[in-house]
């Protein structure tokens, strides 16, 4: 069969093709039918199957005879060290850690957040709950204490397991006190937390609180998997919308098992046994996926690495990685390689080392810049297959399904869309507009199995962010065109999310803390382009009338303030002090008008302009910060 001949039976028969997807992972009971509709445009999958995410990660591989192939390997340049852990290994660890939660109460439902760095036992964390029924949210190092409060209080967990710290290059980042402010900040406290000792930094334990994870878990009666529907939430992971309050976006158990499993072959290629390479970190989306989730559900060896594209210790690192463990696909996000590329741009360190087990590379996260692409299989040989995706989806919406039918790749394009999302590119009434058209990218309802039937506590959210602007469709958030055949190009943002070195940033929830600034009036905060993190964000500030404070100084402090508010994640460290800031005869900020100014494009005078004598000010201060150059 064809792959567009798939596509359009997963449209137009969805559960008939679902249904044949999920025979290839293991049921208790399985479901009478894949899609129920009762609630629509609400739609979930599988709900009445009976299911264990464990079972199918880690037990059945091991009952199959795969127990002595290494599951995880963990590749910790930071601690200079290289871990391996196999199918059998990975079941006991899980097994005893979730025992021990178990005998503390921990039970289905229950709500877990998991805040620590690149370690084997993050995905240990994260499966005990699986195997449990427990709801896990993951929470990315790079987050202040201020974020982990948020999201302790939206979450409302029972536990809390962290590390001791964390390793950027040149700093050990202490975790626990981050954890201990986080907790002191929120309204809602875990029962207990559980923190993984880390030789490069111990973290003092509370009395009655904190259990040190090597003694929580010696003795612990090992737990069986517990069997769950198949729309139990499996998972919270939260990402950046237009405010400050982040999104808990829900992941139902049985139809992510069921679209992971499809995608490991089909996307990446990858079969039972052989070593598939995500450089991502467990707290975003793509490590979920296709660090821990995916490769395991697959019965493949998945790389945990500890490190950084450039400086542990070289540009070379990832070839190192590669070439050491045997990776046969590999997936990063274009701005590692444009960091590798910008340290190494004839690729000298790639020649040192035997890449002949890699047979694809994967880029997702942001826009795949045509140099970037062009560079890596220049420097790799092999084909370079960018893919689409958000958090909300959990997998990819467009992509080249390499592992069934590899289709020409088409250079600044994700490729098509995969089974069971129809895209289409609709106009501002909702009409679908033809090929080579920009429009907003939308999904015709319902959207596949994997993908997020709900927010947590958010419904009516969940329906005005996605649901209302085009009804009967998911809107991405996203804007772009399709080509005649069926290709999708993804060129902008719709809302104040911007992207920096892939990470999704809500510019809204930055304006946020720097208004709370005591001499800030006003301000804005745009996304300017960079070369190596695609974008950055920008802050301008109008200070209040009469404030005796230098600007310089306030400038320093908004900087301070998204750091130690948002976190280091953030990269918040461009701010200019203007007097007013260009809008609209309605008031409205006018956001793009400033982001073409920055970047040196033209644009159009909005008719609706207040004042445009302030554009020239605006780009006064940009060109004081290396910006707005002709
Ligand atoms: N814990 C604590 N701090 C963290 C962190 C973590 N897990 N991850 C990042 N940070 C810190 C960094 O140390 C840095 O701090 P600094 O301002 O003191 O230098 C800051 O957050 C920004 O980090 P980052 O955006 O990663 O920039 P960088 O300069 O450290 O590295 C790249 C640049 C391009 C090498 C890096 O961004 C990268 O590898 N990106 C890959 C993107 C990716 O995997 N995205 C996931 C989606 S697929
Ligand atoms: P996140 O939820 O953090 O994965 O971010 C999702 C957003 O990142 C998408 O809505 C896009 O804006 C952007 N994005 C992800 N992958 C790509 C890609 N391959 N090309 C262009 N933009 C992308």
């Amino acid at each position: 069969m064809r792959y567009a001949d798939l596509h359009q039976r997963s449209i137009t028969d969805p559960n008939g093709f679902w249904m044949e997807q999920a025979q290839a992972i293991d049921w208790v009971k399985p479901p009478s039918k894949a899609l129920f509709d009762e609630n629509a445009p609400i739609y979930e999958w599988f709900n009445d199957g009976m299911v264990n995410t464990c079972w199918n990660a880690l037990d059945r591989h091991v009952e199959a005879g795969r127990g002595e192939q290494v599951a995880v390997i963990h590749d910790s340049p930071v601690t200079n060290s290289i871990t391996k852990l196999t199918y059998t290994e990975m079941r006991d660890r899980v097994a005893a850690l979730a025992g021990a939660l178990a005998a503390k109460g921990v039970t289905k439902g229950d709500r877990v957040i998991i805040y620590m760095p690149m370690v084997p036992e993050a995905l240990m964390a994260m499966l005990a709950c699986g195997r449990l029924g427990a709801i896990h949210s993951v929470v990315f190092g790079g987050f202040a204490a201020h974020e982990l409060a948020v999201r302790i209080n939206d979450a409302q967990p029972k536990c809390i397991i962290a590390a001791s710290c964390g390793i950027e290059p040149g700093r050990v980042v202490a975790y626990k006190p981050l954890l201990d402010g986080a907790i002191m900040e929120a309204n809602h406290k875990p029962d207990f937390c559980v923190v993984l000792q880390r030789a490069a930094l111990e973290a003092e334990l509370l009395d009655g609180r904190d259990h040190d994870w090597d003694v929580f878990v010696k003795g612990a009666s090992p737990a069986e998997c517990v069997p769950v529907e198949g729309n139990h939430p499996s998972y919270i992971l939260y990402t950046s919308g237009t405010t400050g309050q982040p999104k808990g976006v829900i992941r139902a158990t049985a139809g992510y098992l069921v679209a992971l499993q499809w995608s490991m072959k089909n996307i990446y290629n990858v079969e039972p046994g052989e070593v598939f390479w995500t450089a991502s970190d467990v707290g975003w989306v793509v490590g979920h996926s296709y660090i821990c989730y995916g490769p395991l559900i697959a019965g493949s060896t998945t790389v945990v690495f500890e490190g950084k594209p450039v400086g542990t210790p070289d540009a070379g690192t990832f070839w190192r990685v590669i070439s050491e463990h045997r990776v046969k696909s590999f997936f990063t996000a274009p701005t590692a390689f444009r960091a590798v590329k910008r340290e190494d741009p004839k690729g000298e360190y790639v020649k040192k080392y035997d890449l002949s087990c890699l047979k694809t590379v994967y880029l997702a996260g942001e826009r795949a810049d045509p140099d970037t692409i062009h560079w890596a299989q220049q420097q790799l040989d092999v084909p370079v297959i960018d893919h689409w995706w958000q958090t909300e989806t959990g997998w990819a919406i467009a992509a080249n399904p390499m592992g069934f039918e590899p289709l020409p790749v088409k250079i600044g394009s994700p490729s098509v869309a995969m089974p069971g999302y129809d895209v289409q590119v609709l106009d501002e009434g909702g009409h679908p507009v033809g090929p080579g058209i920009l429009g907003a990218i939308a999904i015709k309802l319902p959207l596949p199995p994997g993908t997020l039937p709900n927010l947590w506590n958010a419904e009516a959210r969940f329906r005005k962010s996605y649901l209302e602007q085009f009804p009967g469709y998911y809107a991405t958030g996203d804007a772009g065109y399709m080509d005649e055949d069926g290709y999708v190009y993804i060129m902008a943002r719709t809302d104040d999310v911007i992207n920096v070195a892939g990470h999704r940033l809500s510019t809204g929830a930055m304006e946020e803390v720097l208004a709370s600034h005591p001499d800030v009036a006003e301000c804005a905060v745009i996304g300017v382009s960079d070369e190596l993190k695609g974008q950055l964000p920008l802050g301008f500030l109008c200070l209040n009338k009469g404030t005796t404070r230098d600007a310089a100084d306030v400038v320093k402090d908004s900087v301070k303030l998204v750091r130690d508010q948002i976190g280091p994640v953030a990269a918040f460290k461009l701010a200019v002090v203007v007097d007013r800031l260009p809008k609209t005869r309605s008031g409205k900020i006018l956001r793009a008008t400033m982001v073409s100014i920055a970047d040196g494009k033209e644009f159009k005078m909005p008719a609706t302009i207040d004042d445009p004598a302030i554009l020239d000010e605006i780009r006064t201060a940009l060109q004081s910060l290396g910006y707005a150059q002709d």
